[in-house]
């Protein structure tokens, strides 16, 4: 089901579970009766996430899914009051977040994930910076936990080639009053500058989660990353690709902790130490490039484990994980 009965360009392609990848199915327009009963499954679904004892949701309007076939003119196609001016595509969201925020019970336990500026999944907008701006004119009415976007650079297409750079994004900060999370292509470096340039409060991060679990650490203590395998990407496998990837040996760690706390107290004394350690988890090879994620994890680097005493940057930007399931990402 989806806001139209089109389908999606040939060129929008599914991993099957024996790895061939395929069309996707003819999807079928939900009735205008239906769409109450759609809001629905998104409130059962949050109250039995805050009964399982969930802290937060975060509804994904974003990434080609239904909720942004509803928000983008290139797919809905609708004449209802869910179809037509940017007001009307955005209802189904807003409908969705009222009812989830309310089964939540409390003020920023919901969050949402947006991205007018991608084309994924066919999912094109004539105009996505206005969009992305009137919904975040009504987004600033509520009180979030936070607005997670994803950029552009995930999959290096952008709307209509519009924005290309993170830095593009700035006319999203600048419009959203609250906690506002980036996505896509981050580097541990671009994050920290993004962050501590205001450009965003949180920065997520998918294919360098997948291929480092231990991310957050190796973060901490500027450690080398296993660089993600691509062809492994949604795949439907349980294990391969998913929780295949080493984390660091506490040797490793160790290692890591005592070489960071020499260089920072040779910069402290204003020396250069010859290089710096770089730590090599051994199976996965090695590089920096992104990578990706399974679960979401917030920390920051007051919560990572630490030997005693624990450097400590003086600014330590929060950064996340995204979540990941299937679809087709670089
Ligand atoms: C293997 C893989 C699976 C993904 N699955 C999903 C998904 O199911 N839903 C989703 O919204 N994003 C998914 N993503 C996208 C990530 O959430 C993230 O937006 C994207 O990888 C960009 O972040 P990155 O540059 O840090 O990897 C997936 C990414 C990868 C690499």
């Amino acid at each position: 089901m989806s806001s139209t009965s089109q389908r999606l360009p040939s060129d929008c392609t599914i991993r099957l579970p024996n790895g061939a990848f395929d069309t996707y199915s003819e999807p079928r327009a939900l009735e205008t009766s239906e769409i109450a009963g759609i809001v629905d499954q998104f409130r059962n679904a949050a109250c039995n996430a805050r009964r399982a004892g969930f802290d937060g949701i975060e509804i994904h309007a974003g990434h080609g899914y239904l909720l942004d076939q509803f928000l983008k003119d290139g797919i809905n196609d609708r004449t209802d009051a869910y179809g037509g001016s940017i007001e009307n595509r955005c209802r189904v969201v807003l409908e969705v977040l009222e009812a989830v925020d309310a089964e939540m019970g409390r003020e920023g336990r919901t969050a949402i994930r947006i991205s007018p500026v991608i084309d994924h999944l066919g999912a094109t907008d004539s105009d996505p910076v206005a969009l992305g701006l009137h919904l975040i004119s009504e987004l600033n009415k509520k009180k979030l936990a936070y607005l997670h976007m994803t950029e552009p650079r995930f999959n290096n297409k952008g709307a209509s080639g519009l924005m290309d750079t993170a830095d593009d994004c700035g006319i999203f900060r600048d419009a959203y009053n609250g906690v506002l999370m980036r996505s896509g292509g981050y580097t541990r470096e671009s994050g920290m500058e993004t962050i501590r340039s205001g450009g965003a409060d949180l920065i997520s991060f998918g294919r360098l989660f997948i291929s480092n679990p231990d991310l957050p650490l190796r973060f901490a203590i500027e450690s080398k990353l296993n660089e993600y395998d691509r062809s492994t990407f949604y795949t439907h496998e349980q294990y391969e690709g998913y929780l295949d990837y080493p984390c660091l040996s506490e040797k490793e760690v160790s290692e890591g902790w005592a070489a960071l706390r020499r260089r920072r107290k040779s910069a402290r004394s204003g020396r250069t130490l010859p290089g710096s350690l770089r730590l090599n988890s051994g199976a996965s090879g090695s590089g920096s490039g992104p990578s990706c994620g399974g679960q979401r994890v917030l920390y920051n680097n007051n919560m990572l484990p630490s030997p005693s005493p624990s450097p400590r940057t003086p600014h330590t930007p929060l950064l996340a994980a995204s979540p990941t399931l299937y679809s087709s990402y670089d």
